[in-house]
């Protein structure tokens, strides 16, 4: 039988833990969470039932288990630590008789990318992040569509733009807006990557401060800081939002002070069948995460190999891999705003904003 597993961690410490941990998740304070997660043993989760491929109809078996470390420890202690929790918590996926395995969040972001990892482990190892873009760029789209932003005309920013999501993703959004801002923390890197934007056919700009944000139209945060970097201070009205980090990188004070702009958790998907995960990671029934999808789709098709790995992602697995889930049932799911249901009303208040402005007041 086809069977994955995937590795979650806990990000928001004391929510995370009580999922698992009831007890100790809510006498522990958070500072001994993170202190703690260093010592704790890899987790086992939960089996995956009910996933169903719509093209050959075959369940594909999996379980979900957890490295017990918090972004916080993943980026204070050593880098060979990390590694070696990451590892052992893949060696109990090898163990459960997975075929392969999918890194989430900050599992897939430390060091090199699930490079290493994927060398201790005798199972192949992708992170997700091909079909991550693919679906972060479709769920964009369809926002900017839903509230009027003219793609060919709009400025798009990447924040996070030197990353392995960033770096693909800034060079498909130059396929389809007119100027692309980049933005991250070490100006080299994002200049690194200004040629290869351009070379798509938008023209590209190195933000020197979050501040240029303020003229994007549509935005796609995937930088890896672990805490929120992007507040209400930093968004044009009528701008389009997409949050893929984990943690989000936008801040909850934008949903409170700015109904003005719209900003979508960006990455969900659609799981095909009657997808029972066994384990409540805080998405509605049958919805996942575009890297957890890239993986169990990677199993559907039988293609138990190292799909994404490292910062340099290819365009053409991006598109690959999105025939791939398409063919077996994966759909964008509906949009959720901070963790809610986004509503027509609130899609309506940003499209007025967006209506108008006065170069796009025939759009
Ligand atoms: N929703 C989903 O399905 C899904 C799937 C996969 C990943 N993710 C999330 O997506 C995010 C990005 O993942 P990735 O694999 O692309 O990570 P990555 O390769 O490590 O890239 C992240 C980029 O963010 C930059 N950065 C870090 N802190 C920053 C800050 N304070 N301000 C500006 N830029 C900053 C980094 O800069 P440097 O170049 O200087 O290091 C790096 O270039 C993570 O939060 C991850 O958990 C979500």
């Amino acid at each position: 039988m086809n069977s994955f597993a995937f590795i979650i961690h806990p990000i928001d410490p004391k929510r995370d833990v009580q999922r698992r941990f009831p007890l100790l998740g809510r006498l522990l304070p958070e500072p001994a969470i993170h202190f703690f997660s260093a010592y704790f043993p890899p987790v086992y989760l939960s089996r995956v039932r009910g996933i169903r491929s719509r093209a050959t109809g075959e369940e594909v078996e999996g379980w979900l288990v957890a490295c017990p470390l918090t972004p916080q420890r993943m980026l204070s202690l050593p880098l060979e630590r990390v590694y070696r929790k990451i590892i052992e918590t893949g060696r109990l996926a090898e163990r459960l008789g997975a075929r392969i395995l999918g890194l989430g969040a900050f599992t897939a972001v430390v060091g090199d990318a699930g490079i290493t990892v994927a060398k201790h482990l005798r199972i192949p190892v992708t992170t997700g992040n091909s079909y991550t873009v693919a679906v972060a760029l479709q769920a964009l789209w369809e926002a900017a569509g839903r509230v009027g932003i003219p793609l060919a005309e709009a400025t798009a920013a990447v924040v996070g733009a030197a990353g392995a999501i960033g770096r693909v993703a800034a060079r498909l959004l130059a396929r389809e807006v007119s100027r692309v801002i980049l933005a991250g923390r070490r100006p080299e890197r994002l200049e690194s990557i200004r040629p290869l934007v351009e070379a798509e056919g938008a023209e590209a700009d190195i933000a020197e401060s979050l501040e240029a944000l303020r003229e994007a139209d549509l935005i796609l945060a995937v930088s890896s800081s672990p805490v929120a970097i992007i507040g209400p201070e930093h968004l044009k009205p009528g701008a389009v939002v997409c949050d893929v980090a984990q943690p989000r990188n936008v801040s909850p004070a934008v949903a409170a002070q700015r109904e003005d702009v719209l900003v979508i958790d960006g990455g969900l998907v659609e799981v095909p069948g009657e997808a029972d995960f066994g384990f409540d990671f805080g998405l509605p029934p049958r919805m996942a995460y575009a890297c957890m999808a890239e993986t169990i789709a990677l199993a559907m098709e039988g293609r138990y190999e190292p799909y994404s790995l490292g910062r340099r992602l290819s365009i053409e697995r991006v598109e690959e891999i999105a025939r791939l889930a398409e063919k077996h049932g994966f759909r964008l799911a509906g949009f959720l705003s901070f963790g809610q249901p986004l509503t027509d009303e609130q899609i309506q208040r940003v499209r007025e904003r967006v209506r108008g402005r006065s170069q796009w007041a025939l759009a």
